[in-house]
Parts: C-alpha cells; sequence; structure tokens
C-alpha cells in the first residue's frame, strides 16, 4: 500500500525503534529501570528509543520541533511542526514481558494533529493515519464498531495507581461502567487503547491523567476511523486537559453523560457543561 513521504518517514522511524526494543524486551534482566514518580517506571530502553526516534525524524525533516516523554520539548527552527513521541508505552507491560506496548508517533501542524501512528513491535500491529485519508491497520482500512446499546458493548479505561490521579473519582467512574457496559478493559497502553478502539476491538475508552505523547497519535486515527474523541468535558482540549472519551457518536456521547454524572460527589448536582 502506497503511503505518503511522511507517513513513511514515521513507519521507517518506528520500525528501528521497534527492533531495538524487541532486542531489550529479551533482555529484561540486564535493563537498567529507575522510577520517575510513584510506580511511574522508566527504563534504558524507552531512553535508547527515543533517541534513535528524535535522530531519524531530525534527519528526515531539519527543523521540526520534538516532543518527547523522556527528553521533553525541543524547539525547531520551523514553529509551524512539531512531533509528538512516545517511545515507550506501556512500559510497566513491557517490564513485565506482556506483549502490549507500543511505538507512538504524532505530527502536530499549526497545532493541529495532521498525522498519527501506533506500532506495537511485539506483534506486529502498525496502525497508521493522516488527516482526511482514512485509518489503517497494516493495510486494512479501519472504521469504528457500530454498537449502539451499551450492555453489548466493551469499555476500556485507566486505573489511576497510587500517587496517581483521583482514585475516588475513579471508583465511582468504573462503576458506572460496570453497572451498563458488557465489559471493562485495563489494557495499560492509551495508545493502543485508542487503536484498538478505531479498529472496531473496543466500543468506547475514557481515561483522565494522560500526558500529550499518550493521547495524540490514537486521536486522529479515532478520528480517521469515524469515530469521536475528546476531553473529559467533551471539548477538544484533550492534549492540554490529558483526559480523552472516545467511542463512534452513540457510545462517546453516552459514556460522557456516564462519567459526568458517577464523577460527581455523591449527592452533589452534575456539573454543567
Ligand atoms: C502509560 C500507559 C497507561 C496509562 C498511563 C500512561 P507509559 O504510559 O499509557 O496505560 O494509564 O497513564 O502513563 O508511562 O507506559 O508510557
Ligand atoms: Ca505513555
Ligand atoms: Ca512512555
Amino acid at each position: 500500500m502506497q503511503h505518503s513521504a511522511v507517513l513513511n518517514v514515521m513507519v521507517k522511524a518506528a520500525r528501528r525503534a521497534g527492533r531495538s526494543l524487541k532486542r531489550d524486551l529479551g533482555e529484561l534482566e540486564h535493563l537498567q529501570v529507575s522510577l520517575k514518580g510513584p510506580r511511574n517506571f522508566v527504563t534504558a530502553a524507552d531512553r535508547r528509543a527515543e533517541e534513535m526516534l528524535r535522530d531519524d525524524l531530525e534527519k528526515a525533516r531539519p527543523g521540526y520541533g520534538f516532543l518527547g516523554e523522556e527528553g521533553g520539548m525541543r524547539e525547531g527552527a520551523d514553529k509551524s511542526h512539531r512531533w509528538i513521541v512516545d517511545p515507550l508505552d506501556g512500559t510497566t507491560n513491557f517490564l513485565h514481558s506482556i506483549p502490549h506496548f507500543a511505538v507512538s508517533i504524532a505530527l502536530e501542524r499549526e497545532g493541529v494533529i495532521v498525522a498519527g501512528l501506533v506500532y506495537n513491535p511485539a506483534n506486529e500491529d502498525l496502525f497508521l493515519a493522516e488527516r482526511g485519508k482514512g485509518a489503517y491497520l497494516n493495510d486494512r482500512r479501519l472504521r469504528v464498531a457500530a454498537r449502539t446499546k451499551l450492555a453489548e458493548a466493551v469499555v476500556a479505561c485507566g486505573l489511576p495507581h497510587y500517587g496517581r490521579g483521583d482514585l475516588e473519582v475513579a471508583h465511582r467512574e468504573i462503576f458506572a461502567a460496570q453497572q451498563h457496559f458488557a465489559g471493562l478493559r485495563r489494557y495499560g497502553a492509551a495508545t493502543l487503547d485508542l487503536a484498538w478502539l478505531a479498529a472496531g476491538r473496543l466500543d468506547a475508552y475514557w481515561e483522565r491523567d494522560l500526558s500529550p505523547w499518550d493521547i495524540a497519535s490514537g486521536s486522529i486515527i479515532v478520528r480517521e476511523a469515524g469515530g469521536f474523541v475528546s476531553d473529559i468535558d467533551g471539548k477538544d482540549a484533550m492534549l492540554t486537559k490529558g483526559s480523552v472519551v472516545a467511542g463512534n457518536d452513540t457510545m462517546h456521547r453516552e459514556l460522557l453523560k456516564l462519567i459526568k454524572t458517577a464523577a460527581k460527589e455523591p449527592g452533589q448536582e452534575p456539573a454543567q457543561a
């Protein structure tokens, strides 16, 4: 399948970083691991992959800005373009040899995400999308699932751990979701949660306390697969607010309503949108 020049650049860089991650996956016992915060791990594998991605993307598009999870923001001469990169999404899965993790690359132009890639090197799933050109898994065109009944739907979510996020609010939201959906899943890689939703494997997804590199690539892949993505208040500020709600039109609307009601303190009126 013919991809555009910019998608080819992203695929080539992601595959090289993926090979490096697979090598490190085979030598976990020797992998240097450190903590970035409570239960928030970073490894030499994350850093190595990010350096490779930054070098390859810089060579292919000199001057573009680069925002990476591990190295932070690097301004470029070209102020209208910025890469948003998570070299290893699902580090805790990776450290447990759970083959559910991904390289994530998004390209932002004038503040709008115009291309996204999520690549799981453990199973070679390569999710791609470009603005106005659709979303693909390997070479198959993607469409979100058409289910409209919550009782038949599977929803994925984040599960905040100690030291991160509001456990009380999360428990209320999860309790509400358990009452309405057929199934609840916690997979441990936000970029793959969005990509799986685009592929129709999941019907809905929500999460708070995320970073731009967790959301950017998956948000365009879902939208180009005909899905809806917003922040927790139904607006388009996912990257700045760090929250995401996604699904087909009905699932997105119903999940937003459910979360808004569940998130409020017991006895408190739901927040007006
Ligand atoms: C994490 C994963 C996880 C989500 C966390 C993220 P990381 O990314 O996406 O699913 O719940 O909030 O930080 O740290 O493995 O790149
Ligand atoms: Ca991440
Ligand atoms: Ca990461």
